[in-house]
């Protein structure tokens, strides 16, 4: 037995089968050192005449689950992952790829360069470069669609898709699923295979019919519409179908180098590297978290519900408190509801769904809380009704107990105040559906402890969330940049713009749907009850807009009454220009002596960023955000601003900043008085 370690790759003579392992923690990247370990293990096997056959497979808990995105952003070594490929391919002996836990992007590409792939079951399969902003670039477009089909790897290269085990079987794209010692079975099939090379490379891509293929591609192109990466996926998996392979790869590889450095794939690298960030606390606030088993919820309601659900998801025990039996019941019955429908679509196991049901115990007796390790109140957002509520939960909480509020907007400083433990007081402010939105906001109090805010993280963590540190403002982060980027949407409907206008430029910048639109979906009265509650503190001299409000006087509050910003026929989806909307926009830019006047969607989309950029520079300097990069990712995740435009603090950086300068002090001039003109450069050079 001979073996030998080079770089992060180790080889080892067993019998006459070279193994080779990948040994890169912590996801085994195909980074430069594991290139050149590769290109020298299959150097080896070639040469060594006592050795007939190679098994590819990673150390420790995966196979190679993706690269080193650094290297991305800078001119790529040598040996490039095409290279390795082409000399397994040229290989006169087959080489075996063994995979366990994930092979992903240049992982699976390695593996389709092999003669064989067998895997452990639950191992995961894909190509996500797409949502890097790239296309794979080792092959991927060319050996996908020879295995499973042009239409089929459209599907899956243009939405990342990862398929497991079971399914890549199904689709030829692996050989085997095994169990027990994936090596050994490697090692076994490796020796089968001696003498012989399988490669994907000389295989046809299937007939297939060109309905399907049409299908895939409009379905992609709705999904990623005017994203370049998406559409040069697709025109790459349709080479493989029409060019001979050299030729298809080498294609593909130059579209790749271009896409690399393209501005889309910066913004979604800078967006990966932002949520890893921003999960980690300031060195100054680092505490070890306290431990949480039982999680108490109060308050059943949209947002209690989907908060129990992702609790009980994660394994955690779950007392559900409301008010009384009726509010208990329906909030029993949303959870309930929501298992069936998992189950039912196929997505989780009835048994999971049961042991996950079995930890929810729901009460209306506060005296249950004495069991939980954190409480979570979500009732309605009112400040009497969470003041009684906080005083039990004082009351009843056992002392160590973290206590959240999930308020959107209140102060929660004046929430701790009402308890003798104001340190144990903290914001966990989720997102709306919350058993499906990724974001978390952890608001710190002004007297917060540290291992309370650790305990925010670690909890959001665990629910599988991006946790993101705020500073107790107004808003906190995200509703507080909403805010901003929503009055001066208003500022633009009574400087001449419609609301399809403004909703229509945003959209093409690639928010899902347009300010209106989101505030005619979730209801103009919340807004409205929040404007009436601040009149008394309002400065008169400030720009204040006041179409929401005879919106709402007119009942006008959105979907739910069947007008808001505008018209909706048939009760719901489908939205109208409605005149009367427009004779009280008009009536408010008489009123304040404006000529209405178009604004084009290149104004409307900049007025609309340099709002959030600017209120993202003072929060910032208020310390309410810690890192830009925080910004970035509250937005995307949370606001629905498009992943691949970075953010608003990611667009920032792409500006002039001169022109962004004099962009923002004509913005100041057009939003009036009561406009903070913010110092950019916390953001711009952090
Ligand atoms: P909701 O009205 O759907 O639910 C509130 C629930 O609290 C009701 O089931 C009610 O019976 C219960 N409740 C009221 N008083 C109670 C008491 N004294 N003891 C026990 N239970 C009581 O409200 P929703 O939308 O779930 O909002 C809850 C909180 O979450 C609010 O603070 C809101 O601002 C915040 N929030 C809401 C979001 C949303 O999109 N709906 C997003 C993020 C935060």
């Amino acid at each position: 037995m001979k073996e030998e370690t080079m770089s992060t790759v180790r080889t080892e003579q067993i019998g006459d089968v070279l193994l080779i392992e990948i040994n890169n923690p912590p996801i085994n990247a195909g980074s430069l050192t594991v290139r050149q370990g590769l290109t020298a293990a299959i150097q080896q096997l070639q040469a060594q005449a006592d050795l007939v056959a190679g098994v590819i497979i990673g150390g420790g808990t995966t196979f190679v689950a993706g690269s080193d995105l650094r290297e991305f952003g800078q001119p790529l070594q040598d040996p490039q992952m095409p290279a390795v490929i082409a000399l397994i391919e040229a290989c006169s002996k087959p080489v075996v790829a063994a995979l366990h836990g994930a092979a992903l992007g240049g992982g699976l590409e390695l593996a389709l360069a092999c003669d064989a792939r067998i895997a452990l079951a639950g191992t995961l399969l894909g190509l996500p470069e797409v949502t890097l902003g790239i296309i794979p670039g080792a092959g991927g477009t060319q050996r996908l669609p020879r295995r499973v089909g042009v239409a089929r790897a459209i599907e899956m290269i243009c939405s990342g898709e990862r398929i497991t085990a079971d399914k890549a079987l199904a689709l030829r794209l692996i050989d085997e699923v095994v169990a027990g010692d994936l090596q050994a079975h490697a090692m076994a099939l490796a020796r089968r295979l001696a003498g012989r090379k399988c490669r994907i490379r000389d295989e046809q891509v299937p007939t297939e019919d060109a309905a399907a293929i049409e299908q895939a591609e409009q379905t992609a192109l709705r999904a990623g519409k005017r994203r370049p990466a998406v559409l040069a996926a697709i025109a790459a998996v349709k080479n493989a179908a029409r060019l001979p392979i050299d030729e298809g790869l080498a294609q593909e590889r130059a579209v790749f180098q271009q896409l690399r450095v393209s501005t889309e794939a910066y913004a979604l690298r800078h967006q990966f590297f932002a949520e890893r960030e921003a999960a980690k606390l300031p060195a100054a606030l680092q505490a070890a978290p306290r431990p949480v088993q039982t999680v108490a919820v109060i308050g059943a309601g949209t947002m209690g519900a989907g908060i129990a659900i992702c609790a009980l998801d994660a394994g955690l025990n779950v007392i559900l408190l409301e008010q009384d039996d009726v509010a208990l019941q329906r909030g029993q019955q949303r959870v309930a509801e929501h298992y069936q429908s998992r189950v039912a679509a196929g997505k989780v196991k009835a048994a999971v769904a049961a042991a996950s049901q079995a930890r929810l115990s729901p009460t209306t007796d506060w005296v249950q809380l004495g069991r939980a390790d954190l409480v979570i109140e979500a009732v309605f957002e009112d400040m009497p009704v969470k003041q009684d509520v906080f005083r039990k939960i004082d009351a009843h909480a056992r002392s160590g107990a973290v206590l959240a509020t999930n308020t959107s907007y209140l102060d929660v400083d004046a929430i701790a105040q009402l308890t003798a433990r104001p340190q144990d007081v903290l914001g966990l402010h989720f997102f709306s559906p919350a058993n499906v939105m990724k974001l978390l906001e952890v608001v710190r109090g002004e007297r917060t402890a540290a291992d309370v805010v650790a305990t925010g993280m670690a909890l959001g963590k665990k629910l599988k969330k991006l946790p993101v540190l705020c500073g107790n403002a107004f808003g906190f982060i995200g509703n507080c940049i909403y805010n901003a980027y929503r009055k001066q949407c208003e500022f633009m409907l009574e400087d001449g713009a419609w609301p399809e206008a403004v909703d229509q430029a945003l959209t093409d910048l690639g928010f899902a749907m347009g300010p209106f639109a989101v505030a005619d979906l979730s209801g103009l009265d919340i807004a409205w009850r929040m404007r009436k509650a601040q009149a008394a503190s309002r400065d008169p001299r400030e720009r204040y807009v006041g179409i929401l409000d005879q919106l709402c006087e007119q009942g006008r509050l959105g979907r739910k009454t069947g007008a808001g910003y505008y018209r909706y026929p048939d009760g719901k989806q489908v939205k109208a220009t409605d005149a009367i909307v427009r004779a009280i926009i008009e009536q408010a830019s008489s009123q304040r002596g404006i000529t209405r006047r178009t604004l084009d969607a290149t104004e409307i989309q900049r007025r609309a960023l340099l709002a959030m950029v600017n209120e993202a520079a003072l929060l910032l300097a208020e310390g309410v955000a810690s890192r830009p990069s925080d910004i970035d990712v509250v937005l995307v995740q949370g606001y629905g601003f498009p992943r691949w435009e970075g953010g608003p603090v990611f667009w920032a950086r792409q500006q002039d900043p001169a022109q962004l300068a004099q962009d923002l002090q004509r913005l100041a001039g057009e939003s009036g008085h009561g406009f903070v003109v913010a110092d950019l450069s916390v953001l711009l050079n952090p």
